[in-house]
């Protein structure tokens, strides 16, 4: 069975409700064969990841970049996960107050790095989530699910 690591750091309601929906989707009766397992950026290690077969990201925008907990968790996991994860799938959530474009390229650059493949349209959030935001989010949670099917 494929297992999919959702790694978030999740420090409001507002980013509660999109990890929510990320989740939601991802654990979608229709997906079968997927395991998912989550795991708080500050406590996710490089056991994790290299026991995962594919991957979620979430992090709320701070002070123009990614939070320091999913900043952390790219620091512990970089150089023990970088020969064994490459061309994994990924996908990710940005929640923010007005401006998360540091957070996305700080993602965007680490995940190149590592060589992971994005197999979802990135999903950015600010303010309060609409209606929208959060099925955006269930869309994002159900296809990099869906992409681990065997
Ligand atoms: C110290 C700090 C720095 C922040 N920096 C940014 C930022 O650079 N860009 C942004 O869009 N939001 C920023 N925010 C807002 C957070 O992203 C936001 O509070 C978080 O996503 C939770 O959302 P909520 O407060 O609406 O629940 C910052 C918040 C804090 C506490």
């Amino acid at each position: 069975m494929a297992t999919l690591l959702i790694v978030h750091h999740t420090p409001s309601p507002n980013c509660q409700a999109l990890f929510e929906a990320v989740v939601s989707g991802a654990t979608d009766p229709e997906i079968e064969g997927v395991r998912v397992v989550r795991a708080p950026a500050l406590s996710a290690t490089a056991s994790d990841v290299l026991a995962a077969d594919g991957y979620l990201l979430g992090t709320p925008a701070n002070l123009g970049y990614m939070s320091g907990a999913l900043k952390h968790f790219f620091d512990q996991v970089y150089y023990p996960c970088l020969d064994a994860t490459r061309g994994r799938p990924f996908g990710y959530w940005v929640h923010g107050g007005n401006d998360v474009t540091g957070a996305v390229r700080g993602i965007e650059s680490i995940t190149k790095g590592l060589d992971w493949r994005r197999t979802a349209e990135a999903v950015t959030v600010t303010g309060e989530p609409d209606k929208q935001d959060v099925e955006r989010c269930w869309e994002l949670g159900a296809t990099v699910a869906a992409g681990l099917m065997g």
